[in-house]
């Protein structure tokens, strides 16, 4: 009893460690409502002119699109409605540049769960841009995401089509500057894509090497001369593996960093959006596949705001000036400009012309702005009387097809007072999650390990109740030797050893282990592997351990595969375990398939855990329902027995 309790203690403690560690890194993000931030700019340097005022200059603005994933299985409507999107939209809005953050194609195979690369796809995609002269009106760029690096081994191998039909052509990070009459703007992307790239779900993380964080650094370095600078890519900083001292580190001198990859997790996140501990912001865009998200950002004198919007919803609007609350970067934008600004600034898009903008301020009409020239919707205001504290301001515009929307926002002019991200956005987005993957999984691997050695080597209980049950039965495991050695061995293999060999990349084979995955010679560290440890040591290693525990006990109070059922009061409970353990077994059976079909017959057919794995599980469930019934020396229960 007390063993246990030390035990339950430990497991406390090391759960408390991981705790305040995952809180650790991201302690900074989530701030109360109301905090103080050094004032990094000084007071007049942020309210040096110019100043927004009512007339159509000192701003621009460009689109974001993310994970438009064209394929040729899936959805006929996806690839029609992005040419749509190319023409119409981009045409309503005239953005000076367009940034589309990686998955352009899909890339999976037609039963969904391989991957390969599809000509068609890519060919799909550049269709689209040569049709809609898309490229002509605006600066595209795009960049390749996970599934543009799907079993592609190397940059220069014949599938890596987006050499061919991309826009942009650009493989690796870059620094693109957009040149305006008012000042230059940085637009960095981190391409942290994995070279060679496997198929899935081992391209889920990206990385970046201690060469291409030089690379960036040096873009970091070129785009402090420019006005602002925004950062982009695919993965979000925190499925990006990168050397200390990171990523994020690297990109604080960045208004914001734009990226996608995630999806709104399936709709769970609606908004992912999250703050940096140097003050950058981090904004996931929803996808184009499922959900049509595309986002209009805007420099409007250097304060940068942006509008994540949908597909087709007009009128878009966007308020620049006063800027959203929640969005404030107050070492880098001039936020004074705001508390001198003579109107309000309002970008109003549609396909239709725009027939009125209204707005109020803390639900007091305030007027109807007037166009200034392209989009730009401006009204006359006196920013003192808004000084203190958070206000609320509310603009609807209308369209001449008589379609409406409505956009309100929190906005301060006070120094220092921000609106803080929830607790789940900054989760998501600031936490390194294959950090937190390798200590789950060394902490989970162990613990099993451990078990199974310290019963082997303790002695035995002489208690009652369920604990020391519990107690009895992980002694008959362990002591038993077939059962101990093989349990050993697999969890061993799980933390150590290879988990299969396949072709990992179509011609080129390779080895997968928890730590990482070699490919040909080449190795990338291990990210995603330890999330799939985790999960295969939580729903299979463990309770495989536990049902033969449970069956041996059975075996040693003298029941037989029949007469447990007989003997057993609980009878619906024992069906209800015997279901669970198919149901895993099952859930087994089919990681093998997902290897069969990914990887192929070799990984399928060397794969110690998954396909060994199910055979010794079995074998090992047959033996100690039909194997002798254990017995162990010097206890007295089995003294007696004898
Ligand atoms: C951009 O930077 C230049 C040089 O520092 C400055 O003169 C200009 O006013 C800035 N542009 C804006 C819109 O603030
Ligand atoms: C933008 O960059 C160009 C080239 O480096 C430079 O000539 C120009 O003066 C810059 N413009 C501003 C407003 O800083
Ligand atoms: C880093 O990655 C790049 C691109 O994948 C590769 O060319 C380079 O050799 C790598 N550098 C090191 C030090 O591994």
């Amino acid at each position: 009893m007390l063993r246990l309790f030390g035990a339950l203690v430990l497991l406390g403690l090391a759960l408390a460690c991981i705790t305040s560690w995952v809180l650790d890194s991201y302690d900074t993000a989530w701030h109360p409502k109301r905090s103080v931030r050094p004032p990094a700019v000084s007071g007049s340097e942020a309210s040096t002119p110019p100043y927004p005022n009512g007339e159509l200059s000192n701003i621009f603005w460009f689109i974001q699109v993310s994970d438009i994933h064209i394929s040729r299985f899936l959805d006929p409507r996806r690839t029609p409605e992005f040419e749509k999107f190319c023409t119409d939209t981009v045409n309503a809005i005239k953005p000076a540049l367009v940034l589309a953050t990686g998955d352009l194609t899909d890339a999976k195979t037609e039963n969904n769960v391989g991957s390969d690369q599809h000509e068609v796809e890519w060919q799909a995609y550049h269709g689209v841009l040569k049709r809609s002269r898309v490229m002509e009106r605006t600066k595209w760029i795009d960049i390749r995401g996970n599934h543009d690096a799907f079993n592609i081994f190397s940059l220069d191998s014949i599938n890596n089509y987006y050499r061919k039909y991309s826009a942009n052509q650009k493989m690796g990070s870059f620094h693109y500057i957009h040149q305006t009459p008012f000042g230059n703007y940085s637009f960095v992307c981190v391409d942290a894509t994995l070279t060679p790239g496997p198929k899935r779900p081992f391209n889920f993380f990206g990385i970046l090497n201690q060469t291409q964080m030089n690379l960036l650094d040096t873009f970091r370095a070129e785009s402090q001369r420019s006005n602002q600078s925004i950062w982009f890519g695919h993965y979000t900083t925190s499925t990006i593996v990168s050397p200390s001292p990171g990523v994020r580190h690297l990109m604080s001198s960045a208004v914001a960093y734009l990226c996608g990859h995630l999806h709104t997790l399936g709709g769970m996140m609606p908004v992912l959006h999250s703050r940096h501990p140097h003050g950058t912001l981090e904004l996931e865009l929803g996808d184009w596949m499922d959900n049509r998200r595309y986002r209009v950002l805007a420099f409007d004198h250097d304060l940068l705001s942006f509008s994540d919007l949908r597909f087709e919803r007009w009128p878009a609007v966007l308020i620049t000036n006063p800027k959203d609350a929640q969005y404030l970067h107050p070492g880098l934008e001039p936020l004074g400009r705001m508390r001198k600004s003579t109107h309000i600034r309002i970008l109003a898009f549609s396909e239709a012309s725009i027939t009125a903008v209204h707005v109020s301020i803390d639900g007091e009409p305030v007027g109807r702005a007037n166009s200034a020239g392209g989009p730009l919707y401006v009204l006359p205001w006196d920013p003192s009387l808004y000084l203190a504290g958070l206000h609320t301001i509310r603009v609807t515009v209308e369209d001449s097809a008589g379609r409406s929307s409505e956009l309100e926002q929190l906005f301060t002019l006070e120094d220092g007072l921000t609106v803080s991200f929830s607790f789940p956005q900054s989760f998501i987005l600031l936490t390194d999650h294959y950090i937190v993957g390798r200590f789950a999984f060394v902490f989970t691997v162990l613990l099993n390990v451990c078990v199974l050695l310290a019963f082997r080597f303790l002695r035995f209980p002489a208690g009652r109740g369920l604990p020391s049950q519990i107690c009895l039965s992980l002694h008959l495991v362990s002591k038993i030797n077939t059962f101990f050695y093989s349990l050993l061995l697999f969890n061993l293999c799980t933390a150590l050893g290879p988990w299969f060999f396949g072709e990992l990349v179509d011609g080129h084979s390779g080895a997968c282990f928890a730590f990482g995955v070699f490919i040909d010679g080449h190795f990338l560290e291990g990210s995603r592997t330890y999330i799939v440890g985790v999960i295969q040591v939580l729903s299979f290693n463990m309770p495989l351990t536990s049902y033969l525990c449970w069956c041996l006990h059975h075996r040693y109070r003298g029941n037989t595969f029949r007469s447990h059922f007989q003997r057993s009061g609980l009878r619906c409970w024992t069906l209800v375990l015997h279901l669970f353990v198919l149901l895993l077994l099952t859930w087994q059976a089919h990681s093998c398939y997902f290897l069969l079909e990914t990887y192929g017959l070799l990984a399928f057919l060397m794969s110690p855990i998954h396909t060994w794995a199910l055979l010794l599980s079995l074998l090992l469930v047959y033996r100690a329902w039909t194997g002798p019934a254990p017995l162990i020396c010097g206890n007295s229960r089995s003294a007696s027995r004898s």
